[in-house]
């Protein structure tokens, strides 16, 4: 088969990684990619957006498979384009319609669809230019801190969690007016705050059944002890230690069967991830948000965990047969720690060299923010989140260990990474 991914970072590399060694994969191609995916396939240059460019290349190149990465392209309704056409509607596509993008797309969507379907998660309410007088009579009833989200995609910044009342007052009113995140918090949606740990947990699913996934954390913020800025994430770990038998049997029978019979009685055929963001409080997992995909950086150590061969069970997606297949997991942990530019999530620089990345043995590496620098024959650094180092380990100890040797003999300008990635992981397994 020749299998199509789209996306440029470290999931998509971690995916690409796991399909290239499929006996059924025959060419691999990625688009846009980096310079980690060109080592395993063709990268093809191309906008996300651009539904049309895509179908075009679909059938140039003789594509059987089309896996979205990232939520854009799905919110904005690649796989229902696909369905509408009379040749690419035969091509399977890993990732939802639009419909069921919603979950990641509208918040305001995913919390009435809980609501509806008695699916554990904060209480909320939604609020609008409409009703922003009522929003700040909402605010006065609730307890700080106060959890303010715009509804639509935001790349990942549109929740605000903030301790005052007064400030939370003036950031509704910046958020509803669309001076903070546009068109996105037109809506937002203001809920109850939880206080727990958060974990990751995947399915993958044909719209019938699902497969469960191993589960992740990954860790948010820039600083050490989870402090600073929110970043698209600086590492991740898989498994969660606290996601036992029993916490996990309530996430199955409470969250995650409810959410697919819904999408069921909604009559929206989902095919592809759902990514459950939850957060574990006194024992009892509630939903934070649902996305639409993997998770990046969890992909980097939830993929190197699945033993079964990924390309046949998108297939069996595709096919709606994926109560026919089994899925296997790699009993090891899997580390993987982020390596940014300098100045990552603000203002940082791009184009610098990158060293210590050839005949590397005990782990793996997917690129992220990496192009290739043909002229130099090198690589060289190209966004905010460069690489995800991954290692495996007998232990979370080890794992961690492993990756960590790594990412000090790997080396570009300005270098930066979390030293206490898996701390909450470690010593427990
Ligand atoms: P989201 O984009 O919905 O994942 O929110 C971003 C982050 O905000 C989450 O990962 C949580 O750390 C935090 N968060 C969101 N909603 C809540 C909530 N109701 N209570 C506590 N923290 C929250
Ligand atoms: N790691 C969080 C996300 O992918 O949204």
């Amino acid at each position: 088969m020749n299998v199509l991914i789209l996306g440029a970072g470290g999931r998509e590399h971690a995916l690409a990684w796991k399909i290239e060694q499929s006996p059924k994969t025959d060419q691999l191609f990625v688009a846009p990619g980096n310079a980690g995916t060109r080592n395993l396939g063709t990268n093809l240059p191309v906008d996300l957006n651009d539904f049309k460019a895509i179908g075009m290349l679909v059938v140039e190149k003789d594509i059987d498979m089309v896996v979205i990465g990232p939520e854009v392209p799905l919110v904005n309704g690649i796989s229902d384009y696909f369905l509408a056409d009379k040749i690419l509607k035969n091509i399977p596509v890993i990732g939802p319609v639009k419909a069921g993008a919603m979950l990641e797309g509208s918040k305001d969507f995913a919390k009435a669809f809980m609501k509806k379907y008695g699916i554990p998660t904060a209480s909320f309410k939604t609020f609008s230019s409409e009703n922003l007088e009522e929003g700040f009579a909402f605010l006065e009833q609730l307890n700080p801190p106060y959890v303010l989200k715009a509804d639509g995609l935001a790349a990942g910044k549109g929740v605000l969690i903030i301790n005052d009342l007064k400030t939370a007052k003036e950031e509704l009113s910046a958020m509803i007016s669309g001076g903070k995140f546009g068109e996105a918090s037109a809506k937002v949606v203001i809920e109850e705050f939880l206080d727990g740990t958060e974990l990751s947990v995947f399915v993958l699913t044909d719209g019938n059944t699902y497969k469960l996934l191993p589960e992740a954390k990954d860790y948010k913020r820039i600083g050490e002890g989870d402090t600073g800025l929110n970043t698209g994430g600086m590492g991740s770990g898989s498994p969660v230690s606290f996601a036992n038998e029993e916490f996990m049997e309530k996430v199955e029978s409470r969250i995650i069967r409810p959410t697919i019979n819904g999408l069921r009685s909604e009559g929206i055929t989902y095919k592809g991830f759902i990514f459950f963001g939850l957060i574990n409080v006194d024992g009892n997992p509630m939903v934070i948000e649902y996305n639409c995909r993997m998770g990046d950086p969890e992909a980097e150590s939830v993929i190197p965990r699945i033993h079964s061969d990924l390309l046949d069970l998108f297939i069996a997606v595709g096919n709606s047969r994926l109560a026919d297949e089994k899925i296997e997991f790699d009993d090891r942990c899997a580390a993987a720690i982020m390596l940014v530019s300098a100045g990552y999530p603000g203002k940082y620089e791009t184009g610098k060299k990158i060293s210590g990345i050839e005949n590397l043995s005990n782990c793996i590496l997917f690129h992220a923010g990496t192009a290739t620098d043909i002229e130099n024959d090198s690589v060289k650094t190209s966004g905010g989140r460069v690489i995800a180092v991954t290692a495996y380990g007998q232990t979370m100890d080890e794992a961690l260990k492993n990756a960590y040797s790594t990412v000090e003999t790997i080396d570009f300008e300005g270098k930066y990474y979390r030293k206490d990635i898996g701390f909450d992981l470690r010593g427990e397994e």
